[in-house]
């Protein structure tokens, strides 16, 4: 096949808040034991976000780093989707923020894809789509969610927040992408009504869904590469586990699905251990975790291939639709996940207090913007002001 035929991942870049609150505090606020987080779920910390960091802010810092790190100037993106289900306008796209911010072009094709957590991959298969048409240059899909479902709820300890963006281009340097097969279904597992500010969720239902969704999507494969990372979904660590000791069989019923897990999984979910559901970016942010983890394991990156032939990547969005997809190695892959550094700004947030995280409870409740609000300390853009009902962004220190 030639060079310019392949088509996917040329880079990726993951950005969230600088603020966590760890699960030990809140199952202590909770009087529950913290094993049912740590454990049971699989999470200890969750990313807080400020009032100023809405998900056009989130999305903004993703997209000016993958842009920065592959060196892709923002005249060059000719279309820009950004996934979300936590949108600050029911009209106006989050997209229409973000292309402002980042100085991409007029002459792009700029919107929102929303299907709760697989809006950002049904963004990445139409640019795969896209890129087809030898005209166009580079695609970029953003992830940004926050993910809340409310104080004392039975979510609240699978709350995250971020952004996971995606250049994807010809002939890519990171990863190639391609569909394998699709899934959708209407049930109602976690949905949230436009009168809502958090969703209602049937939370044992919503993952019955998701692995029959995952059991579709790898039961229409002829044969599965168990020599393959396998990138879920992560909603929490734990469901990962679950829905892999059912496909695992699928590659041989004789497997021992812990060891396979161990090997082929685990490193995909260590950052959403870290961050928390991140909805439409958590497929995403699991495979970045996935290539930062197996390059500072490997003592010999070109080795990689020979540890795993690709990955599976299966997104999951509620209501509900699912799709798989099959990721090559570029040979380059290295260079570009050496830039991911995702564990070194993990360790470098702020442990806010039960007080502080259940104050930011309120200020979402009422939506309050107001000069007591902090602004970020990283990342370069928040949100400054509402005007006339105007959402007024700027760069910080500008
Ligand atoms: N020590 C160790 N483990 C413990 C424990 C303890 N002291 N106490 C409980 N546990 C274990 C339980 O045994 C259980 O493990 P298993 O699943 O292996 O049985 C686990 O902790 C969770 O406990 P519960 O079954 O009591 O679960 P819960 O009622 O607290 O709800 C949840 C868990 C359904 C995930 C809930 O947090 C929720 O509704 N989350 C949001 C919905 C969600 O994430 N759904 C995922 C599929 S939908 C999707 O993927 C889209 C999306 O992103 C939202």
């Amino acid at each position: 096949m030639n060079n310019t035929d392949v088509i996917g991942l040329d880079h990726l870049a993951v950005y969230f808040p600088d603020q966590y609150l760890d699960l030990t505090d809140l199952a202590a606020a909770r009087n529950i034991d913290a094993k049912k987080y740590l454990v049971g779920i699989g999470i200890h910390n969750a990313a807080v976000a400020m009032p100023s960091e809405d998900v056009v802010v989130l999305a903004a810092n993703a997209g000016l780093k993958v842009l920065q790190e592959a060196g892709v100037s923002p005249e060059d993106v000719g279309m820009l989707v950004i996934g979300t289900e936590s949108a600050v306008d029911k009209s106006k796209p989050t997209a229409a923020h973000v292309h402002d911010l980042l100085g991409i072009s007029t002459s792009c094709r700029t919107y929102d894809i929303v299907h709760a957590c697989a809006g950002a991959t049904y963004g990445v298969l139409a640019a795969l789509d896209w890129l087809h048409n030898p005209k166009n240059k580079y695609a970029l899909v953003i992830a940004s969610d926050i993910a809340r479902y409310g104080k004392e709820s039975l979510g609240e300890p699978t709350q995250g927040a971020g952004a996971v963006a995606m250049l994807l281009s010809r002939n890519p340097r990171l990863l190639s992408l391609e569909e394998l097969s699709t899934y959708s279904r209407q049930v109602w597992d976690f949905w949230k009504p436009l009168d809502k500010i958090y969703p209602i969720v049937d939370g044992l239902y919503s993952t019955q869904c998701y692995i029959d969704a995952a059991n579709s999507c790898f039961g229409a494969l002829e044969k599965i590469n168990g020599n393959s990372a396998f990138i879920y979904h992560t909603p929490y660590p734990k469901l990962v586990q679950q829905v892999h000791a059912r496909i695992a069989v699928m590659i041989d019923e004789k497997i021992d699905w812990k060891q396979h897990f161990v090997a082929k999984v685990e490193r995909s979910c260590r950052f959403s251990a870290r961050i928390g559901n991140i909805y439409t970016g958590s497929l995403w942010l699991s495979l970045a975790s996935q290539l930062e983890f197996s390059l500072s394991e490997t003592t010999d990156p070109t080795k990689l291939k020979e540890d795993l032939d690709g990955c599976y990547l299966f997104s999951y969005g509620s209501g509900c639709g699912a799709a798989l997809l099959r990721g090559e190695f570029r040979d380059t892959w290295a260079e570009m996940a050496d830039q991911l550094k995702v564990e070194q700004a993990l360790s470098a947030r702020r442990r806010i207090s039960i007080e502080e995280y259940e104050k930011s409870i309120i200020d979402y409740e009422n939506m309050s913007l107001n000069d007591s609000c902090p602004d970020p300390t990283s990342g370069q853009f928040k949100l400054a002001a509402i005007e006339s009902e105007k959402r007024v962004y700027t760069r910080i220190g500008v």
